[in-house]
């Protein structure tokens, strides 16, 4: 098993990786609390609950409906209701198990009852392992925007057990591996190589494979976030092609494309806005394009968007500072950096570039 530390202070928490690992008691154990709640929904209870039925985990089980669509407010009721119903107090702890929809929801619930419960991250979805469950970013949607009502709050633990990619659909597993290629794009070259040259063995979620990824991802994902917890700086990096992305998720309606999908079409098209900007060679914007098109990942927007609609979509998002848009551009592959410079004609001649 592997264990990657947060460093925050006193609010430090391990992620620990490994193969079967929700099964294991002592680890489940050394979870100081005493009343769980389980927020899951239908499908992950039936594929993964027998994993962790001699475990203290099981107990109380909230079911929420799968998908983006229901990150919502009811869904956060939801929760509420059953906290309170059951009387949690202060010293309870929600276990969010399920992809990144399930882990903002909880996450969101746990930072606002009674002031803020712990929480643990159990992801089961790729994306979840290597982005969402780690950093603290909780919340739901609203129909303006993805991701508008939220909070940062950070869970207790992060368990990462590799066996539940096993029955993830290759779809949902792509989208996964946008974000790990969204790091290599960021901070390191070697892994985006490497990303590039081992593609067959990562999409047959070979063990060793599905370690070393999640490791990697996890390590810079947590270096970025000690560094940078609330993201004043540099832990927008980590939102390379998102402006992009979430506009494209909320012009398709959410839950259409996935996160994933909708952020891999982004970060090329910033890949795109970066060679007009001079930062990145036509040959890494190729190879770029290559890793995207083996994982079966989009690499132009979605049919009958309208650019002027998506560009409005962009200016509502959380990145724009003093009304200018941010935007995360790489600085060839292994770097980016965060300007809001860029220019709206470069901008939309990008977007038109993916039409
Ligand atoms: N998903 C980007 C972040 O956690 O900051």
């Amino acid at each position: 098993m592997k264990k990657i530390i947060v460093k925050l202070n006193d609010r430090s928490y391990p992620i620990f990786i490994g193969k079967n690992i929700l099964s294991n008691k002592e680890l489940i154990k050394k979870i100081n609390c005493n009343n769980f709640a389980i927020v899951t929904n239908k499908k992950i209870k039936n594929l993964h609950f027998s994993k962790i039925k001699n475990t203290s985990l099981k107990k109380n089980v909230i079911l929420l409906n799968d998908g983006e669509k229901y990150k919502n407010q009811d869904s956060i009721s939801k929760i509420y209701n059953f906290l309170l119903k059951n009387k949690f107090s202060r010293d309870g702890c929600i276990v969010a198990f399920g992809g990144g929809v399930i882990g903002d929801m909880s996450g969101f619930a746990a930072a606002t009852y009674q002031r803020g419960i712990n929480f643990i991250q159990i992801p089961t979805t790729l994306l979840a392992m290597v982005d969402s469950s780690v950093g603290g970013k909780t919340g739901i949607n609203h129909a303006l925007g993805k991701n508008m009502i939220g909070s940062f709050h950070q869970p207790s633990a992060v368990i990462i057990d590799t066996e539940v990619l096993k029955t993830l659909s290759d779809r949902q597993f792509n989208a996964g591996m946008a974000e790990v290629i969204k790091y290599g794009i960021i901070e390191d070259k070697t892994f985006f190589k490497w990303l590039s040259a081992n593609t067959e063995k990562i999409k047959s979620k070979d063990t060793d494979a599905m370690i070393k990824i999640i490791k990697k991802s996890c390590e810079i994902k947590a270096k970025i976030v000690a560094m940078d917890e609330k993201e004043k700086n540099i832990r927008a990096l980590l939102n390379l092609g998102h402006t992009f992305g979430h506009a494209i998720e909320n012009n398709l309606g959410y839950g259409k494309w996935l996160h994933g999908e909708a952020i891999a079409c982004g970060f090329l098209i910033a890949s795109t806005v970066a060679i007009q900007n001079k930062t990145m060679k036509v040959e890494e914007y190729e190879s770029i394009k290559k890793i995207l098109e083996a994982f079966n990942l989009p690499t132009k927007l979605p049919k009958g968007v309208r650019l002027k609609k998506l560009y409005e979509t962009m200016s509502l998002d959380k990145k724009v500072k003093d009304s200018k848009m941010v935007y995360i551009i790489p600085r060839g592959i292994g770097s980016a950096y965060i300007t809001n410079k860029i220019k709206k004609g470069l901008v939309i001649n990008a977007l038109n570039k993916h039409v």
